[in-house]
């Protein structure tokens, strides 16, 4: 197999793209594709303060060492979800990461910042673990960029992550969600702009790309993923791509250009929690702040978060 660009030997073959590549344009792909996103979705621009969320994954660690790489301005946060055995080593992975480099890493941890570890606060809310912890962590990391300063928080979501949330959305219609599911979403007041520079590489080119430039990353999948609606969806989409390559870039790609004809969503009209001031849709006080208060409740009665 020969790469498409300069027939040398080929170590991947995208379908999707109609493209063999050699290691080294694997490696300019990728990365271009990152500054055209970037570009043509005015994410953010070389003197903008950037906050990377980073999970320890491929994806977030290859976005980081991208942005870093190419001269943007972009440190690294890692919310440590108190997750079994899971998120401590993660975070070994992302400090190992960040210390090679030489780069600034800010953790935060949820039990410091709600009194319980995602584990504990699944128990006491009841509710299912995903769900949780798509709030908490959409709080802490939007909070965590306001306070340090950044303009923009950039995520590593990438053509997987998003054609599944697309395909989501859609069976349930979910308006709302369909209006702002966007590569970038303005930011406004408190509320940071959010960046997915990522959203049109598949996750077999990410991990490509990290094979090829070294970047060791978390291989393990979060224990609480198994049996989520988002894998299911995932792996109808694969099934999918295997008999119409394409499928997941040119829904998400078809999508983008039907909806709205690329004007971005306007920035969410919010109001302010009444306990910690940060933006929020609820009248009154926002969810992370009714979930600390359902754990420092459950704390005071039991004597330990769960
Ligand atoms: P996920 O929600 O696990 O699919 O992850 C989507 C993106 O959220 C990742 O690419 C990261 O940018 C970010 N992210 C996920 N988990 C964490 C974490 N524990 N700390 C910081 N960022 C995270
Ligand atoms: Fe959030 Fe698994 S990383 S539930
Ligand atoms: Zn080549
Ligand atoms: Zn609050």
């Amino acid at each position: 197999m020969r790469c498409s660009v300069c027939g040398q030997e080929a170590v991947i073959r995208l379908r999707h793209a109609g493209l063999r590549l050699c290691p080294q344009h694997l490696v300019a792909r990728v990365e271009k594709e990152v500054e055209g996103a970037i570009r043509r979705f005015r994410m953010f621009s070389p003197e903008t303060r950037v906050l990377v969320a980073v999970s320890g994954g491929k994806d977030s660690l290859a976005l980081w060492h991208i942005l870093a790489k190419s001269g943007y301005r972009a440190d690294g946060l890692f919310i440590d979800l108190g997750i079994e055995g899971y998120s401590g080593r993660s975070q070994d992975v992302a400090q190992a990461f960040a210390e090679e480099r030489g780069l600034t890493l800010h953790v935060v941890s949820l039990a410091e910042e709600l009194g319980a570890t995602l584990d504990e606060l699944t128990r006491i809310a009841r509710g299912k673990p995903c769900s949780l912890c798509g709030t908490v962590k959409r709080y802490l990391m939007n909070r965590l960029a306001w306070e340090g300063g950044y303009s923009a928080l950039a995520t590593g979501h990438n053509l997987d992550d998003e054609a599944a949330t697309l395909l989501g959305n859609v069976l349930r219609w979910e308006e709302d969600y369909l209006s702002r599911q966007y590569p970038v979403l303005p930011g406004e007041g408190k509320l940071v702009r959010k960046a997915k520079p990522l959203v049109f590489l598949s996750e077999r080119e990410m991990a490509a790309y990290c094979l090829i430039t070294g970047i060791r990353y978390l291989k393990e999948d979060c224990p609480h993923a198994q049996g989520a609606r988002s894998i299911v969806l995932k792996g109808i989409l694969n099934q999918l791509e295997d008999r119409y390559p394409a499928t997941k870039i040119s829904f998400l790609r078809q999508f983008l250009r039907v909806r709205d004809r690329f004007r971005p969503p306007e920035p969410a009209r919010l109001g302010e929690c009444q306990s910690c001031g940060m933006p929020t849709a609820a009248e009154g006080t926002c969810r992370f702040c009714r979930l600390k208060e359902a754990v420092t409740r459950h704390t005071s009665r039991h004597g330990t978060p769960a």
